[in-house]
């Protein structure tokens, strides 16, 4: 995954960036569920480049995915890279020592957790459970669960910036519950079993985080409104455009796991992402129409029939308060949108040529 220049430019600022702390990855076995998603092949990259550029002795890295959406294909298998098919929400037994555990298995993009509802669920409920038996059996060195910005669900307006103790305005069985719900039990569970079985945990909440290795048919809305941008198609808007979100580049995000996985402070709960130029979704299809330059490619406003983007159950703004990351994991992301964006566009034209060949 790392041949393009743009993922390899990528992995050296990630490796520049966790200079001082990834000498505690020497020699150690790190498991990550979800690793053949978007999330967990940059991560997986990242371990992998470390281990050719950096550590003195290389870390072993165990991928278990069951390719629900990840693509069986995208990960290369080396002496310290493993892959095992693996549905994590079923019981089962992990050979050996493992030093840490990384859980990034769900299904995270709307199109695909509303086809897959009850695989969403048993993902972030069984399998977080079944991860943290493995965890308290192997007395790992720190549990890391990806939680998501969901758990805050649609904010009230006084609680955006949005910090960590803000307790959320979630619906319990509205179109997005199958996704938001098994995020809130998984931390639940996470930090019941910190408590009771002494596994050191940390719990991440992604927010809206992009990039190259992205499926560009997920339906996530950079992907989509740049997939269409780049095929000349129309840029679906849900709504009146007006929500907002705050993007994430990948190598920022990524700094920001590794800094979580490899924190011995005891605060456990951090937003990751990027609190600079919250959007609305209209301004961010001109932006992204602007950027491709494609004159065939135009907005078109639609309704969502699935119910979950632009529509009362669409959260109407979402931006992180970054001061906990920030002031305990020294989490600075440095990438501005329109330079992020423009590194996926380089990335996303290459690869709709490759797939097209
Ligand atoms: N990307 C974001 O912006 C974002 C935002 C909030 C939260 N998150 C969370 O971060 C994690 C990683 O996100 P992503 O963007 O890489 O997601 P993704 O959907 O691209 O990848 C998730 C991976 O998990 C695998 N998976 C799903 N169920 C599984 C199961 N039962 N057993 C084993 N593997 C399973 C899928 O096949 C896929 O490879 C997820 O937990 C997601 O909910 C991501």
């Amino acid at each position: 995954m790392g041949s393009h220049k743009i993922i390899s430019e990528d992995l050296e600022e990630i490796s520049n960036e966790i200079r001082d702390i990834s000498h505690k990855l020497n020699g150690e076995t790190i498991f990550i569920a979800g690793g053949a998603g978007f999330l967990g092949k940059y991560l997986v990259s990242t371990l992998d480049y470390l281990n050719k550029n950096s550590l003195e002795k290389p870390c072993k890295v165990i991928v278990a995915d069951n390719f629900i959406t990840g693509l069986e294909r995208k990960i290369e298998e080396n002496e310290n890279i493993s892959v095992i098919k693996q549905d994590i929400s079923k019981e089962f037994i992990l050979e050996g020592d493992v030093d840490y555990i990384i859980h990034a298995a769900s299904l995270a993009s709307p199109k695909f957790y509303n086809k897959f509802r009850l695989e969403t669920i048993n993902a972030g409920f069984l399998g977080t459970r079944n991860l943290l038996e493995i965890a308290k059996e192997k007395n790992v060195k720190n549990f890391l669960f990806f939680s998501s910005s969901e758990v805050y669900g649609d904010p009230d307006s006084k609680f955006i910036p949005t910090p960590e103790e803000y307790r959320g305005n979630v619906s319990c069985n509205g179109p997005r519950s199958c996704y938001d719900e098994p995020k809130r039990i998984g931390e639940t569970l996470c930090v019941n079993y910190g408590d009771i079985h002494n596994i050191p945990i940390k719990i991440v909440r992604p927010f809206n985080v992009y990039g190259p290795g992205m499926r560009l048919d997920d339906g996530r809305v950079i992907p989509n409104f740049v997939s269409s941008a780049i095929n000349g198609e129309k840029i679906t808007m849900y709504g009146d455009g007006d929500q907002t979100r705050t993007f994430c580049y990948i190598s920022d995000a990524t700094s920001g796991w590794i800094k979580a996985l490899l924190s011995s402070e005891s605060e456990r709960i951090f937003n990751i992402g990027n609190d600079d130029q919250e959007i609305k979704m209209k301004h961010l299809g001109d932006l992204v129409l602007g950027l491709v330059g494609n004159k065939n490619s135009s907005v078109e406003y639609k309704e969502d029939k699935m119910g979950v983007y632009g529509n009362k159950s669409d959260p109407s703004r979402r931006c992180p308060d970054l001061t906990k990351s920030r002031n305990i994991l020294h989490y600075n992301p440095k990438v501005n949108l329109v330079f992020g964006i423009k590194r996926f566009i380089k990335w996303a034209e290459d690869e709709i040529l490759v797939n097209k060949k």
